[in-house]
């Protein structure tokens, strides 16, 4: 029989170095890894000697940051995609893009299967096998946290102990956190009490309000066509502004949320979430697009944001119905161009001002001084006939019509 070839989504954390090693043994497999870098705070030097010592015939450590950006985050962006109204879906958002990786690297190693790290109880498990599925019908996945042997982290450590990888020296964490450019999760320990205030150490990337500075931060963000361009009347890619919207927000307290959310596998669950560029950019491109968009659009595109980020969220990333919404809102990002100063003050944001070349907000119109050349004579007419239906109703159904119903009644 042909040897199994397995390409394994590795972080280089416990469970993943775990897998590694497990799938050598139970499947006498060559493993391979594959690691994403989406901007994750945490280094991704060492990985690779960890992967190796761990026993992987081959290692990919991918740079994915300006694709995760440009064409992962951007359209989540431009549609205004929050999950239940909140979360900007850093997790959700990465996970296709390394399922599609690990199907890229898994194809041009002629692999057999492929394996994550997810649990069998959360939406990522969800996320990657469904992408493998549209992207690699024909690869096995396999998800060894479902179906192995260890039932704590204590037996994963002592398997390690036992095979010789490298646990790494850091001291247990209290939380289970996943990041990267978009944002932080934290969840597990106290926090799964919804009850219990997230204490201070839970949070990874952004100052509490109250130490925040004293004065407000203003930052001005340039988008064109719906996406972020320059920062502070710099030109800048697209990584970097999200890096340092991420520092600045950060240090003034902004983007940190506490939802308890409705998992896609039909469970509640508590999650804080640290997303400062995210919160900043989602709330300054809203500001543009009042601005720019006309009103039918703009209501449409606010019912359309929920159901984006639903599919998003549950894994769809690659489907035709995500990809139709696409082109509808690719074309409302036309003129969303321009700028918007957001004033940054002990994690809260307002709008200091924003202006577009494509602004159809209109002075003239809009004034109540002398300049004003609103047509005040025509709202007459519209009144009569826009208020027609309704003086109608109550016509027949308001105090006069409920009387006449009663008398006709009582005549019975
Ligand atoms: N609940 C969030 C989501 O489903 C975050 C999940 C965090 N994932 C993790 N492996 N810790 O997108």
């Amino acid at each position: 029989m042909k040897k199994e070839k397995i390409a394994v989504a590795y972080s280089g954390g416990l469970d993943t170095s775990v897998i590694v090693k497990w799938l050598q043994e139970k499947y006498d497999a060559d493993v391979i890894t594959v690691t994403g870098d989406l901007g994750q705070q945490k280094e991704l030097v060492g990985v690779a000697e960890k992967a190796y010592k761990t026993g992987a015939k081959k290692v990919y450590i991918q740079d994915l940051k300006k694709e995760f950006v440009e064409e992962y985050i951007f359209p989540a962006l431009k549609a205004g995609a929050l999950y239940e109204h909140i979360y900007p879906m850093a997790t959700a958002l990465g996970r296709p893009l390394l399922a599609k990786a690990l199907v890229e690297v898994a194809r041009r190693e002629k692999c057999t299967a492929v394996a994550h790290g997810c649990t069998g109880k959360g939406n990522d498990q969800v996320r990657f096998e469904v992408t493998v599925m549209a992207l690699a019908p024909e690869l096995k996945v396999l998800a060894p946290l479902r179906t192995w042997e260890f039932k704590s982290r204590e037996d994963e450590i002592a398997y390690c102990e036992k095979h010789g990888i490298p646990v790494s020296a850091t001291k247990k964490n209290p939380y289970s956190i996943d990041e990267n450019i978009w944002g932080t999760a934290i969840e597990c320990g106290i926090l799964e009490d919804p009850m219990v205030e997230p204490p201070q150490d839970a949070y990874q990337r952004t100052v509490s309000p109250e130490d925040a500075p004293d004065k407000a931060t203003y930052v001005t963000i340039e988008f064109k066509e719906g996406v972020p361009v320059g920062l502070n009347g710099k030109k800048m890619d697209s990584v970097s502004i999200i890096e340092k919207l991420n520092e600045i927000a950060g240090a003034n307290g902004v983007g940190r949320m506490d939802l308890v959310e409705n998992r896609l596998v039909g469970i509640k669950s508590r999650e804080v979430y640290e997303a400062p560029a995210a919160v900043t950019l989602h709330f300054a491109h809203r500001e543009l697009e009042r601005l720019t968009l006309d009103k039918e659009v703009f209501h449409y595109k606010v019912k359309l944001a929920d159901d984006y980020a639903t599919i998003i969220y549950n894994g769809l990333w690659f489907s035709p119905l995500k990809q139709a919404l696409d082109g509808f809102i690719n074309v409302t990002q036309k003129n969303v161009t321009g700028l918007v100063k957001v004033r940054m003050y002990k994690g809260n944001l307002t709008v200091g001002g924003r202006t577009s070349p494509y602004s159809l907000y209109d002075t003239k119109l809009a004034t109540y001084t002398v300049e004003d050349t609103f047509d005040h004579s025509a709202s007459e007419g519209f009144i009569k006939i826009y208020g027609l239906g309704l003086k109608t109703f109550y016509r027949v159904n308001g105090s006069k019509g409920r009387k006449a119903v009663k008398l006709l009644r009582r005549k019975k």
